[in-house]
């Protein structure tokens, strides 16, 4: 079956949240004091985000992508991962992670049937990934890059966001890990979802840092498959790995997003920033599976064409993008 939205966009991805709760405190994404901790009624089970994952399957979802928060952090997650890549249909099961724990956990994860890791890494200097991350120890990410190469996983995609006069003078670092080892290096346009007050003066256009990286080096093009994400992507001439751009400011990929988001709280998102989102427990916790089905349609139904994220919009509100997974 496929789920097909009102603008044409065949929607086949879930971004699944399996908690709220993170071991680092990113700029970008939590306010300094954390979020608010949930009551653990309030956070899905895994046996509930199962059922979710197993309907939207169903319903024609075949890559997942589980998220945090940071998914490593919550007590079960390899044998919830054993369990998700087992599920009929679900071709492509797939995590991101800050790193922190993977130098444990990569063997395991790997064994349970994840095919591919997305690792956030926003610095290669262990002063400023401390501050960025709030008392992060870069080492350890380190030593979970090698871990999961050591695993057996793909060389994994990591994940840089970019803020002017922060990490913006390691962008040719960045780029160079490229050179040797076949890393997709994406460099993220940083998003305002705390709302700060000069977020624009942080985020640099991509096609800024193109230019940066094309005054250094001869990048090709290469094309992305459908279900490969919103980064364009190239190579360095001759490099082993490629670079991503992900601008969900400066030109979003809105029109061929085809993914939809489920919180750990159980609230179906049909875009990150736009739009109404469902919650799912009613349906999950009464066990209608039809009304389950139907929420999850709506949000599909539902998706908005876009979001407005260069506009002012007064009543956009504050979130931490740890509750909803990025
Ligand atoms: P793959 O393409 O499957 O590798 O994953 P991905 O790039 O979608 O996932 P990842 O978790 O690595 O996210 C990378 C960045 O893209 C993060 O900063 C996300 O917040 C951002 N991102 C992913 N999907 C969307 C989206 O639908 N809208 C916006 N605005 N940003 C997104
Ligand atoms: N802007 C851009 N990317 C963000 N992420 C989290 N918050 C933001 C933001 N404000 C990224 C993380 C991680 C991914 C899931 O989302 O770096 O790689
Ligand atoms: Fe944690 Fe990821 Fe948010 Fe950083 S970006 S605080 S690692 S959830």
């Amino acid at each position: 079956m496929d789920m097909i939205d009102r603008y044409g966009r065949r929607i086949r991805y879930l971004r699944l949240s399996v908690t709220d709760r993170c071991n680092l405190r990113c700029r970008y994404c939590m306010p300094a004091e954390g979020v608010r901790k949930r009551h653990q009624r309030e956070i899905l089970s895994y046996e509930e985000l199962y059922r979710v994952a197993a309907e939207a399957v169903d319903l024609g979802i075949d890559k997942i992508r589980l998220t945090g928060g940071e998914p490593l952090v919550r007590k079960g997650i390899v044998e919830f991962s054993e369990k998700l890549a087992r599920l009929p249909g679900l071709k492509e099961l797939v995590l991101t992670t800050n790193g922190l724990l993977l130098a444990e956990m990569a063997a395991p994860l790997r064994r349970a049937g994840i095919k591919r890791l997305n690792i956030s890494l926003d610095s290669l200097k262990p002063g400023t990934f401390a501050s960025i991350t709030r008392g992060g120890e870069l080492q350890r990410v380190l030593d979970g890059i090698e871990a999961a190469m050591a695993a057996g996983f793909p060389p994994p995609k990591i994940n840089m966001v970019v803020m002017a006069g922060i990490n913006d003078d390691e962008l040719l670092d960045f780029a160079r890990l490229t050179l040797d080892r076949a890393f997709t290096v994406r460099f993220i346009e940083y998003m305002p979802n705390l709302q700060e007050p000069d977020w624009e003066k942080q985020s640099i256009p991509g096609s800024e840092l193109l230019d940066r990286i094309v005054r250094e080096y001869r990048l090709l093009p290469i094309v992305s498959s459908e279900t490969a994400g919103p980064a364009r992507n190239y190579r360095i001439a001759g490099a082993a790995g490629a670079l991503g751009f992900i601008t969900p400011i400066s030109g979003h990929f809105c029109g061929s997003c085809n993914r939809i988001r489920v919180s750990s709280v159980g609230m179906a998102h049909g875009c990150l920033f736009a739009g109404a989102s469902l919650d799912l427990k009613p349906a999950l916790r009464s066990g209608d599976r039809g009304e389950l089905r139907r929420v999850l349609h709506d949000i599909v139904t539902d998706k908005p064409v876009g979001h407005t994220l260069q506009q002012d919009e007064d009543d956009r509100r504050a979130f931490a993008m740890s509750g909803i997974g990025g």
